[in-house]
């Protein structure tokens, strides 16, 4: 093993620097000489070249800091196998420059879109090694991923401050949370903050149910309601659009994003005032949780290990606490849901709290 590349994809968070830290610490105890090539900004620096040496220096002191110290950019892979505007095959290029720097593998740090990619690479002969990362933790094949847990203290943080200026003014607040496509972020945070009501994407909501919810609690002599809000959250109505009839609909939204939406609804039907708050980025940002750093720390060494055996394309994978080795053409192009049907939903019910479905 003399020469590895590193490279993180997609959207950042803030425990990619402590598991590159994690893998790198590792490989070195075991080849002191090992050559890493620290590729910029995701599998861009991989298509057209971009990449600096890391020496062992490189990864000390950023166990704490957020962000990547590599850059990282958004590469779709639906555009992956279209030429670029100068019809460079995206492809051939990751492959030549693997083979030109002469890489004995590329260790990936990334999420979903990341994975595909990762899979594709492995599938045209690279030896590949991945690590889950992503504050939305919807990556298939492990219960964790790196990143979540510091997102959720974040958005959970947001929630305790809405929490008494809402109780002050005796209004409705909505905190909208990251995740398009999945619901963790908002139902952990959701949960952990104590909001009152939970929408989800996989929870289609019913408007009257999340006001009928509010008015209970104004029965109950209580001032105020907070609604956690996924940015995916989707009514009942549109869960049941087809995939083009819901884009025209959004794009003739006057609404900028779907908490505006359910809170003008709210307002409409209750007389209640409605505040919104959108935390956005900042649920990606400063440092990495404790727990995020252990996690990573982990992920980091066994995917070394992984390595250091040549045992290539695999995601390291986070199971029942234990950590395990995941083929990567199981992950690619899966998602994990929230199953509205699980214990902590049910839980999460029976202490009171809306999901805007159940009444
Ligand atoms: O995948 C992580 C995530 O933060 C999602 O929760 C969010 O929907 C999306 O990225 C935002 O992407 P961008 O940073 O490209 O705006």
């Amino acid at each position: 093993m003399k020469r590895v590349g590193f490279l993180t994809s997609g959207g950042d968070c803030q425990s990619l620097n402590a598991t590159m830290r994690g893998v790198a610490k590792t490989l070195y105890q075991k080849y002191p000489e090992i050559e890493v090539y620290g590729i910029l900004d995701g599998y861009k620096g991989l298509i057209y070249g971009n990449y600096r040496m890391l020496q062992l220096s490189d990864f000390s002191g950023i166990l704490t800091i957020g962000g990547t110290i590599l850059g990282t950019s958004r590469q779709p892979f639906k555009l992956m196998e279209e030429p670029d505007e100068n019809g460079l095959d995206k492809v051939k290029a990751m492959i030549d420059h693997y083979y030109e720097w002469e890489l004995d593998c590329l260790v990936v740090l990334g999420g979903n879109g990341t994975h595909k990619t990762a899979n594709l690479l492995k599938e045209k002969g690279l030896n590949v090694v991945t690590l889950p990362k992503t504050i939305d933790n919807d990556i298939w094949g492990t219960d964790m991923t790196f990143g979540f847990q510091s997102a959720v203290n974040l958005a959970t943080a947001a929630i305790d401050c809405i929490h008494t200026t809402a109780a002050s003014h005796g209004r409705v607040f909505i905190v909208e949370v990251m995740g398009h496509k999945v619901g963790w972020l908002t139902l952990h945070a959701g949960i952990a903050g104590g909001a009152d009501i939970i929408l989800i994407p996989e929870i289609p909501y019913d408007i009257d149910s999340v006001v009928k919810t509010i008015q209970r609690r104004t029965d109950m002599g209580k001032r105020f309601s907070i609604l956690a809000v996924a940015e995916g959250a989707i009514s009942k109505h549109d869960a049941k659009l087809s995939k083009k009839e819901l884009k025209k609909k959004l794009k003739d939204n006057p609404h900028p994003s779907v908490s505006y939406k359910i809170g003008a609804e709210i307002e409409e039907k209750t007389g209640q005032e409605v505040r919104i708050t959108v935390p956005g980025h900042t649920q990606r940002g400063g440092i990495p949780s404790a727990y995020d750093r252990v996690i990573s720390s982990r992920l980091g060494a066994a995917a070394a290990e992984l390595i250091i055996q040549r045992q290539f394309g695999y995601m390291v994978a986070i199971r029942n606490n234990d950590v395990v080795p995941v083929p990567l053409g199981d992950v690619a192009g899966r998602l994990k849901m929230v199953d509205p049907n699980s214990e902590i939903i049910r839980q999460a019910k029976s202490m009171g709290i809306g999901f805007g479905n159940d009444e």
